[in-house]
């Protein structure tokens, strides 16, 4: 009998152990993401955005696998426009993926191959299923940090092209305090 390797903390959604990979995207990081490039490249670009955990038992784009990760999305707007992840297809295509909320208010954005466009609020215990071909991005839309846990396939990847081309079909701003998706 032995200690596991990682842990997922249930109160933070963070994950701790040894193998846990992590990564930060940055303002600087997130050119091109928002509909106001302009706003983007005049804010600190040192400011975090979001951060990710990933345990990855076996290599990436093995089959048969699989991953479980965690992202926090820190507060606040660029323009009118909630903080975000880029977003992005699977790169094998059809697989799908587990997401549910730990803390904070968020909204999940989906988009399947016709651009069709629609959300889930996302908060604690929620559970958002994903399906295969589908595109995914969660704003935080809340004062505080969104927090969400995943699991996805070994053998997903992550098409990031795709939506830096050609975006979502719609975009999650603020209007009278309120957040609505808008056809961009
Ligand atoms: C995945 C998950 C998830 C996602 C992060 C950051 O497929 O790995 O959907 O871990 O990568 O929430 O979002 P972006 O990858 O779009 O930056
Ligand atoms: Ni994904």
């Amino acid at each position: 009998i032995v200690q596991p390797s990682v842990f997922l903390k249930l109160q933070s959604g963070k994950l701790t152990g040894d193998q846990v990979l992590k990564s930060q995207k940055k303002l600087k990081d997130l050119e091109g993401v928002f509909q106001d490039e302009q706003i983007r490249a005049a804010l600190p670009q040192e400011s975090l955005i979001y951060e990710v955990q990933a345990f990855m038992p076996i290599a990436e784009g093995k089959s048969g696998g699989l991953f479980f990760g965690n992202s926090t999305i820190y507060p606040g707007k660029i323009g009118a426009e909630y903080h975000m992840t880029r977003g992005h297809f699977h790169s094998n295509l059809d697989t799908g993926e587990y997401y549910w909320g730990v803390k904070g208010e968020g909204i999940l954005i989906m988009m399947d191959e016709d651009r069709n466009v629609w959300a889930e609020e996302m908060s604690e215990g929620s559970v958002h299923y994903i399906p295969g071909k589908v595109a995914h991005r969660v704003a935080n839309v809340g004062e505080e940090l969104l927090v969400f846990n995943a699991c996805w396939p070994s053998d997903a990847g992550h098409d990031y092209a795709t939506i830096a081309e050609k975006g979502f079909a719609a975009r999650l701003v603020e209007v009278d305090g309120e957040p609505k998706l808008v056809d961009s």
